[in-house]
């Protein structure tokens, strides 16, 4: 017979209700969504941001006021004066670009006192960046004219860095920035495993002396900053805080689920959070699936609705389409609705924040990807790397453009029907209802509906 179970003491969850109580907003396309705008925006409602993944490859503009500030490893949160702005340890951060990005918001009168850093964020030193630069020049295409296999990286360091994390050895913490010994070990070793490598680029081989003296600089301007952020975004949830966590890069760059190899090395979707954070993923939701009304790309990797004409040119010209990081003209193309359906897929999204729309006034027609051609045969499902991609021809579903200008719109009423139309295609193709749509660079110009 079974012994009867003793009675338990009831045990007080120790985070209580979390769900709901931490945003994550996260693209839904190659980056480059919009999501800096979303988020200064939600940020109002939010008691913190934090950056889960990636570093200074990212780009955020946010135009408050008709100034247009550009970030790459601070959350856009840090317009919200005073609120903490957390860096979390999923992000590879080269402290000379943060510093420099702190001193930029400081000289424009901006409060960067909530800025915090975790300790076990891992660190892009210039040896990092001069790798990336390398190997991105010996995978060109070679004399003999062959394809090259470059992946049009950033040249930030930041595959190098996640590579370095993923060795460990040789891996340098912002934590380590605060200890001379290990640090001069760990670059020293770094510098002998990459000397065959660098010695013969341009830069020649790393000095680990003068490395270890510019990062000592570095670790002791950000060491006020630098904190347990595990513990801190924990203490927060405690207290019942919101947090808002805010995507760089985006899902088709996931280096998992995105178009491999021609990704970013980081978990750009809801995945990095938990790994980028610490923070459960029981604790994310709502999640809002961030994309453009049209597609865009940086970089090399396939493509299936890039425009090589006219109609591109003028939605690059009107879109702004240049890169915030890098200066490149992104590539551009018709919306990939295939592309955001299995994004979407991947995050969970809750709801669909839809990204200048405005850019799209003006064109007879609009055209969406619903599915594509491979190898003759049909399908709705996402490849799952770049070789399948490339050979995949898109299958278009024409729908009728809007000619009057959208930008003052803010309601949904406001916008032309078939302007209208054209958002309700998107919501039932992708099967999530959309949260808000941006008709403009302003924090004014948004229709907000569910976030
Ligand atoms: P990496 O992240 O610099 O290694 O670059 C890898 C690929 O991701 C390249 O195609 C980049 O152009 C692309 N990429 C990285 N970050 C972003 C971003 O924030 N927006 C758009 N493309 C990006």
């Amino acid at each position: 017979m079974a012994t009867p179970t003793k009675a338990r003491s009831p045990i007080e969850p120790r985070v209580q209700n979390v769900a709901g109580t931490c945003t994550a907003v996260i693209g839904l396309q190659w980056g480059d969504e919009g999501k800096g705008k979303l988020v200064d925006l939600l940020a109002a409602e939010h008691d913190a941001v934090v950056r889960y993944n990636g570093g200074a490859n990212a780009g955020h503009s946010v135009v408050i006021g008709g100034e247009r500030f550009a970030l790459h490893l601070i959350p856009s949160g840090i317009l919200s004066p005073g609120k903490p702005a957390v860096i979390g340890n999923g992000v590879v951060i080269d402290p000379e670009a943060l510093l420099k990005e702190i001193d930029g918001l400081k000289s424009r009168g901006v409060d960067t006192s909530g800025l915090v850093v975790s300790s076990r964020a891992h660190v892009v030193l210039p040896y990092h960046k001069a790798e990336d630069a390398m190997r991105e020049e010996m995978l060109k295409p070679g004399p003999d004219g062959g394809p090259g296999a470059e992946i049009g990286t950033t040249r930030r360091g930041i595959g190098p860095s996640y590579a370095d994390k993923v060795q460990r050895a040789s891996a340098v913490r912002v934590g380590d920035l605060l200890r001379r010994d290990v640090l001069a070990s760990r670059v020293g070793l770094a510098c002998r495993l990459k000397a065959p490598l660098l010695s013969a680029g341009p830069g020649g081989s790393p000095d680990p002396a003068t490395t270890v003296d510019t990062a000592l600089g570095w670790g002791e301007r950000l060491r006020p900053l630098v904190s347990d952020t595990t513990y801190l975004l924990h203490d927060m949830l405690r207290a019942g805080r919101k947090l808002l966590f805010e995507g760089a890069n985006g899902t088709l760059l996931d280096v998992d689920h995105g178009t491999y190899p021609f990704v970013t090395s980081s978990s750009t979707g809801v995945a990095g959070i938990a790994s980028g954070t610490g923070v459960p993923p029981s604790a994310v939701g709502p999640l809002v699936g961030v994309m453009k009304a049209y597609s865009t790309r940086v970089g090399g990797g396939p493509f299936p609705t890039e425009l090589h004409d006219a109609t591109g040119d003028r939605i690059r010209q009107r879109g702004r389409e240049f890169g915030t990081t890098t200066g490149r003209p992104r590539r551009v193309g018709w919306l990939d609705l295939v592309a955001v359906r299995y994004a979407a897929m991947i995050n969970g999204a809750t709801c669909l924040a839809v990204m200048l729309f405005d850019v799209l006034a003006g064109l007879d027609e609009l055209k969406v990807c619903t599915a594509y051609e491979i190898d003759g045969e049909r399908t709705d499902r996402f490849p799952p790397d770049a070789h399948d991609l490339s050979r995949a021809s898109p299958v278009f579903k024409t729908l009728e453009g809007f000619s009057e200008e959208i930008t003052e719109a803010r309601r949904l009423d406001d916008l032309p029907s078939r302007a209208r139309r054209y958002l309700e295609f998107i919501e039932q193709s992708v099967e999530v209802p959309l949260g808000s749509v941006s008709i403009g660079p302003d924090r004014r110009q948004t229709i907000r509906l569910l976030v």
